[in-house]
């Protein structure tokens, strides 16, 4: 087994609340609002060839993800892209996975929080695709729903959205899948614990509808590729039943880029021609190796 190397014992710098510290500095006090309630929002980005894909978008989502909690990040948009440049600089690199976080201080320790200071930290690290050099994943069946828009801010990219997908990754992984799939409250095909789903039948595309979790800006760039090249996308509620029914699967996401699926649950599916190629084309596009 590869040795870990733990994120808070690495040479670099990491930019926090408006400078660059030295990577093992970057550091919050263990009475912070956002560790104990988790009030805080996050991004996942992929910088390729010295470029964030999408940069820009990420930012607004990390403000509306802060605006849904009921938090205002203290940098301006504009601010923040100049941020991560900086810290990519800093750190020498060009191929990279970058990971702002914002959350709320330690000023009020309760459940309530309106005076807690706003902090944000942007690091950035080499990180290859996360499920590595696949041919396809495997998901099991998440135990846990993704929660209705009445239970939760179900469109933030915010912290608290994740303790179901770490115990669902981490129970699929003693069974010896991949990753999950999950399933919205309503028992509808929902996404993979940090990917949106999608599912490839006689030429045609189907997607289950983000109205309860995240429209990944990797779903809507595929979205958007395939629509271009007159493939029809049907958004809609998929049910479990259907599994069965489909030829080629697949996952997208900052982290998972268009990642194959294998198998979900019983069902198999072939990583053919359609989804190998559009990962590819997803490839070319954020190497900016064809016009977006
Ligand atoms: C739960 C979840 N769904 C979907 C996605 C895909 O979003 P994006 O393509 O914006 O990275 C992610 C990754 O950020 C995620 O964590």
């Amino acid at each position: 087994m590869a040795e870990i190397i733990p994120f808070d014992d690495r040479d670099g710098f990491i930019w926090y609340d408006g400078e660059l510290v030295e990577w093992r500095d970057a550091k919050l006090h263990v009475l912070s609002h956002g560790l104990h309630y988790a009030s805080s929002v996050f991004e996942g980005e992929r910088c390729y060839s010295g470029e964030i894909f999408k940069s820009r978008e990420h930012t607004e989502r990390l403000h509306s993800s802060a605006g849904m909690m009921g938090f205002e990040i203290p940098y301006s948009v504009d601010e923040i892209e100049a941020a991560k440049t900086a810290t990519l600089a800093a750190n020498g690199l060009t191929e990279a996975y970058v990971r702002p976080v914002a959350w709320r201080g330690s000023e009020m320790m309760a459940v309530a929080a309106q005076k807690t200071r706003i902090h944000l930290v942007i690091a950035a690290w080499e990180w290859p695709n996360l499920f590595g050099d696949v041919k396809g994943v495997r998901l099991d069946m998440a135990e846990y729903r993704r929660p209705s828009p009445e239970s939760a801010p179900c469109h933030a990219k915010a912290a608290g959205l994740y303790m179901i997908c770490t115990l669902s990754k981490h129970a699929a992984e003693a069974k010896g899948y991949t990753d999950a799939l999950m399933l919205d409250w309503r028992g509808r095909v929902a996404e993979a614990t940090g990917a949106n789903v999608f599912f490839y039948k006689d030429g045609e595309i189907h997607t289950p509808d983000p109205d309860c979790f995240l429209n990944g800006i990797t779903r809507r760039t595929v979205i958007g590729m395939l629509r271009d090249r007159q493939i029809p996308v049907h958004e809609r509620a998929i049910m479990p039943d259907e599994l069965g029914g489909f030829e080629q699967a697949f996952l997208c996401g900052t982290a998972a880029e268009v990642t194959p699926v294998e198998e979900i649950g019983p069902h198999t599916y072939e990583v053919g021609d359609f989804v190998k190629g559009l990962a590819q084309d997803y490839n070319d596009l954020v190497n900016r190796r064809i016009p977006a």
